[in-house]
């Protein structure tokens, strides 16, 4: 790729049935060069980690479909950011073959998830994980999680203290927390369960503020200066996780090896399945494998999904109407309503929806990496030329969500997008695993908070997006009151 500034320049010819919307003959032409978004490089970089809806929002106008940044922390050179859904749909189709969607891109997330989970690996062994992990949020499995996720959310809410201020992200962060360590442990009971599960969400805040996200884009920022210094604080969780997780992982190879060699076939948990599972050579996979896997699944399971909870929270709690006519819809179905009836409610599948676009958790979908010169557009990439998926911004297009800042259900009853007008989860071959669940955890932990309880906004003013790791979550984390049953 190139450094030296604009790297696409407009095509001179479309090749063979590429998206580009000038397919004549056009002169290489400066002003078609792809922009960067305006400000010195070190500004750019500082205002990305610290606000980056702010960077984000100013790029809109000025260089609207594409534009070119070095500052995100992807690899070393330029990256081309996308929102427009045609290249959106070009890139995310082709990420096997003229594209690569490689794992080590990733690697600003490997403080937390090591280097062998399905997030880090590429290619072949990539695709084999997947294959391992997907049946586990599909289908079946997820219909045996569907009363879990309605009890949990009952029981948790239930035992919030009446009519005191309380940030529902906080609730919303336990009720992820545990589905996902049921789904991936087996279990959310035990002591060491609940260890985990505290000392994740320590672990989650301890890069929770913009500021302190700013150690994971800095790796300058990453030193252990003692237990009181960010990074220190951050490693000794770290530690204490890896230590919890290790210890089950040797539990159960030891109940394996009590059984014979055999793993327990009536544990359906993730765990045990990866485990079980063998390489085409026969070998199973290592202590930190496992460790990784679970860690990603566990991170990228809970985080993401407590903060879209709690944007639906808000987004209902904000606009009576909105609240008023998911109440309807809930009543009809009564007090013990079965979780996949709850999940197919049309208003609430649309409240759900319309919270994913305009409260989106995820910025941007994965790296995708050009494997040859792209024409896209009328623009001309060359070779090794490294693509992200703007989610932000493609939800905020005006040509497909007119006036987008408003919160409308309504747009997903009236018009059906395309998966690549609307994707909060990514697309192609690193697309969300666990996006059935999130969204069935949505709907029905939403449904369940909303049902049974009187929930009231305790502060009437506007929550914004801020950053939170990697992702979006409302700054104040929304505080509710519950003043009680319903
Ligand atoms: C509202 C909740 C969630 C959102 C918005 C979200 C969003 C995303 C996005 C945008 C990607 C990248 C897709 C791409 O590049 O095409 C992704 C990947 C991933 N997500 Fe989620 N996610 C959510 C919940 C979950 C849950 C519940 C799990 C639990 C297992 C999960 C596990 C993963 C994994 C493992 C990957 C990496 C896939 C790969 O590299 O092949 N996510 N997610």
């Amino acid at each position: 790729m190139s450094k030296s500034g604009a790297i696409a320049s407009k095509s001179t010819s479309p090749s063979d049935g590429q998206p580009n919307s000038q397919p004549d003959s056009q002169p290489v032409s400066v002003e078609n060069q792809l922009k960067k978004p305006r400000g010195l490089t070190l500004f750019r970089r500082l205002e990305w980690v610290l606000s980056p809806v702010t960077y984000l929002e100013r790029t809109k106008t000025d260089t609207p479909d594409f534009f070119e940044e070095d500052t995100l922390g992807f690899g070393t050179g330029s990256t081309v950011i996308t929102s427009h859904p045609e290249a959106m749909q070009y890139i995310l189709t082709r990420d096997r073959t003229t594209f690569s969607a490689p794992g080590d891109f990733n690697r600003i997330l490997s403080p937390f998830l090591g280097t062998q989970s399905v997030i880090m690996l590429s290619d072949q062994q990539h695709k084999v994980r997947r294959q391992l992990l997907t049946p586990a949020f599909h289908g079946e499995r997820l219909t045996v999680y569907g009363q879990l996720i309605c009890d949990l959310t009952k029981e948790l809410a239930g035992a919030l203290p009446k009519n005191q201020p309380l940030p529902i992200r906080q609730l919303t962060q336990k009720i992820s927390l545990q589905v996902i360590s049921q789904i991936v442990f087996g279990f959310t009971d035990g002591p060491r369960s609940k260890e985990i599960m505290a000392t994740l969400a320590a672990a989650a805040d301890s890069v929770g503020s913009p500021a302190s996200a700013a150690l994971l884009f800095f790796d300058g920022l990453q030193r252990d200066l003692g237990p009181w210094s960010p990074w220190g604080k951050f490693l000794r969780k770290r530690q204490k996780i890896d230590d919890l997780v290790y210890a089950e992982i040797r539990d159960r190879a030891a109940e394996i090896e009590k059984d014979g060699g055999k793993a327990n076939s009536e544990r359906t948990d993730i765990l045990s399945m990866l485990m079980a599972s063998r390489t085409e050579d026969g070998e199973a996979l290592s202590e930190q494998e496992l460790r990784d896997e679970l860690m990603a699944l566990l991170f990228a399971g809970h985080e993401t999904t407590a903060s879209a909870m709690a944007w639906a929270m808000y987004w209902i709690h904000q606009l009576p109407d909105v609240k008023e006519k998911l109440l309807a819809e809930l009543d009809q179905l009564g007090p013990e309503a079965d979780p996949m009836a709850i999940a197919q409610l049309p208003y609430l599948t649309a409240v759900c929806k319309e919270v994913l676009r305009r409260s989106p958790v995820a910025m941007f979908t994965f790296p995708r990496t050009a494997q040859e010169p792209v024409d896209l557009m009328g623009y001309r990439f060359p070779a090794e030329t490294t693509f992200l998926g703007c989610i932000f911004l493609t939800h905020q297009r005006e040509d497909l969500y007119p006036a987008p800042k408003e919160f409308r259900p309504e747009r997903f009853l009236e018009s059906k997008f395309s998966p690549y007008e609307f994707i909060p989860f990514g697309a192609g071959s690193r697309r969300c695993v666990g996006e059935a669940l999130a969204r069935y955890e949505m709907k029905l932990a939403v449904a369940s908070m909303v049902a049974n309880y009187r929930f009231e906004l305790a502060d009437q003013r506007p929550e914004n997006p801020v950053r939170r790791g990697v992702t979006l979550t409302p700054e104040r984390g929304v505080p509710m009151i519950l003043k009680g049953t319903r």
